[in-house]
């Protein structure tokens, strides 16, 4: 399917970039700009800048860059029309009918949405029937103890032990067997051909995305058995599990500096139901590196509490080193009662003032590496007394802070009848050792990218470095500014660029422009790849950070490009060649 500039540039008007970016990520203003943390690269300082003049972004720590569409794809991780249907449908564009290779029309996200809010409300309506629903109040009242207004916040519901219920409801609201099978609500009968419910009998949890959009349901079974105990939505074109966390459209407008994280829906209702509104579950799985991120979005602080098993922990050792690993202070809930499995058991067998003592008792990072360090090792042999000191050390060494490296100096001197001075001399020769370090990676980096050697996006620019400087001097800036663009065109051809890269762009700019009579990043997508984009977008940011975005300053770049090029016609790309790879061996 094509799709035609003007609705693309509608789309683009109708989500500009500040807000399509700002839903992701905390934007701060800084002079006509935006800046924050880069959702696709883990950084502690903000180097991810959104440009609203050219509507595009750009990250100087890992080059993602691009505009509303490429954001979009990059983060929902979808190709470039799934992007664009995105952006149109939470824009209220409608797109003309798409179909693909079957003949069969294509089930859109925002069907599935609407489809699971209609399952939603069908299923809670079956708790709340008086007849139907009474197996499902049986467990999540009397057994559960949830109250009938934590049941409405959460929506929760109940499948009735039918084949066909929420079949035949949503047939009868116009949804098609097709699209319930690609929701995941129902599926097909491999004996009979039959389409049926998935979901029986079984406690339903809606789960919401951030904007409260039902994008996925789990189903728990209301007998003991632990087999299937819970029924998930699979993978549909409106929930990918390894993204979303359980109640964080609540939890992020709960106000408090920090979140906790579960492993269960069962404890993150029970929480919430006691007032800690702050708590999210990751749903039995994991916590994905990128699952911190979305977390980073939202908070500074998390305290992990899991399951009290051994899984559990172990759970809790992973989800702990992603979290760190984007920043967040993380810290870890130890339960101080073997009678409670997790926190949902705590909270009923324990109250809620015990389990808020537990909460700030929690163990800060440092704590946690200590302890593990410290079982890993019998200090009492001296050997391992001086293994334990150094892996403390490094742990210490990893602190920003002075203070903080200081009171931790104090505290694993006592514990290993060591002075502080001796263990803080340690901690200073460790960071000096990575200073150094790090110094001669910036410079590698630095030599990397100036000579070109290494560059994947556009592997020519190596064969004149010089040349594809001003050339992609030359398109930042005809992008940067719109008044130059036809400036440009008119002085340049395709032949006059050097790098197959750049002449394509300068190709695609020119004729959309002629086609248009405007340019934008949005039409041509479609002829670059999503790294590609980036380079353009890194183009544009580039002038930026210049005052000369001129015409007098363009029409410099085009001589010295020519200047350059001959230079480089006479030398001969052989020759260069070379010499390129005479330094490589
Ligand atoms: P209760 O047993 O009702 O207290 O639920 P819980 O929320 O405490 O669940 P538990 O701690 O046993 O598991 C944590 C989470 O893992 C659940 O909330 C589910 O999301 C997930 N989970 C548990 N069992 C299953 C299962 O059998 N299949 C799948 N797909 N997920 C499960
Ligand atoms: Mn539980």
């Amino acid at each position: 399917m094509i799709i035609s500039p003007e609705i693309i540039e509608d789309i683009k008007f109708r989500n500009n970039i500040e807000t399509v970016i700002s839903s992701y990520v905390n934007l701060k203003r800084a002079g006509s700009n935006f800046n924050g943390l880069c959702p696709f690269h883990s950084e502690k300082t903000p180097s991810f800048t959104v440009f609203p003049a050219t509507q595009s972004f750009y990250c100087f720590g890992c080059g993602a860059g691009g505009d509303a569409i490429t954001f979009t794809m990059r983060m929902e991780n979808l190709d470039y029309l799934s992007a664009v249907k995105l952006l149109a449908s939470r824009s209220g564009i409608s797109l003309p009918e798409d179909s693909n290779i079957t003949g069969k029309k294509e089930v859109g996200r925002q069907r599935i949405i609407d489809m699971n809010k209609d399952a939603a409300r069908f299923f809670h309506s079956m708790l709340l029937d008086e007849k139907i629903g009474e197996p499902g109040r049986e467990y999540i009242i009397d057994k559960r103890g949830l109250s009938m207004p934590i049941i409405k916040h959460f929506g929760i519901g109940y499948a009735p032990n039918s084949f066909a219920s929420l079949h035949d409801h949503l047939k009868k609201l116009g949804y098609s067997d097709e699209e319930m099978i690609t929701g995941f609500l129902c599926a097909r009968s491999k004996k009979n051909n039959s389409v049926f419910d998935l979901f029986r009998d079984r406690v339903i949890f809606p789960i919401f995305d951030i904007t409260g959009n039902v994008i996925a349901f789990g189903g728990r079974r209301l007998d003991g058995i632990k087999e299937l105990k819970y029924l998930h939505t699979n993978d549909t074109p409106a929930f990918k599990k390894s993204k979303n966390l359980y109640a964080l459209n609540f939890a992020k407008n709960h106000g408090s500096d920090s979140m906790i994280l579960c492993e269960g829906y069962m404890d993150v209702i029970a929480l919430h139901a006691s007032g800690f509104e702050n708590a999210v579950a990751t749903l039995g799985t994991a916590i994905t590196p990128e699952q911190a991120r979305v977390f980073s979005r939202y908070t500074k602080k998390v305290i992990i509490s899991y399951d009290n098993d051994e899984a559990g922990q172990r759970a809790a050792d992973k989800a702990f080193r992603n979290l760190q690993d984007v920043g967040i202070d993380v810290r870890i809930l130890k339960s101080d009662s073997t009678e409670a499995k997790d926190p949902d058991e705590y909270i009923k067998k324990h109250g809620k003032d015990r389990f808020l003592k537990l909460l700030n008792s929690s163990k800060s990072k440092f704590e946690f590496e200590m302890d593990r360090i410290l079982l890993a090792h019998n200090i009492n042999i001296m050997d391992e007394r001086v293994k334990a000191s150094k892996e403390l050390c490094n742990a210490i060494a990893g602190y920003p802070a002075q203070v903080e490296r200081e009171l931790y100096a104090r505290k694993v001197s006592k514990l290993l009848e060591v002075p502080p001075e001796s263990i803080l001399k340690d901690v200073d020769s460790i960071l000096n050792k990575r200073r150094k370090q790090e110094k001669s990676n910036e410079k590698t980096e630095i030599f990397r990218q100036s000579s070109g050697i290494g560059d994947r996006v556009n592997p020519e620019s190596s064969l004149n470095i010089k040349a594809n400087k001003i050339e992609e001097s030359i398109l930042g800036l005809m992008l940067y500014k719109p008044e130059l663009l036809k400036i440009g065109i008119d002085h340049l051809t395709v032949d006059d660029f050097v790098t197959s890269l750049c002449k394509r762009i300068f190709d695609s700019v020119s004729s959309t422009f002629k086609e248009c009579g405007k340019y934008d990043i949005g039409y041509i997508q479609g002829d670059f790849t999503i790294d590609e984009i980036s380079r353009i977008a890194k183009m544009v940011a580039s002038r930026e950070l210049l005052t000369n975005n001129n015409e007098d300053e363009l029409m410099r770049l085009i001589n010295s490009l020519s200047n350059e090029k001959n230079k480089n016609d006479i030398a001969g790309y052989d020759n260069i060649l070379d010499i390129i790879k005479n330094k490589k061996s």
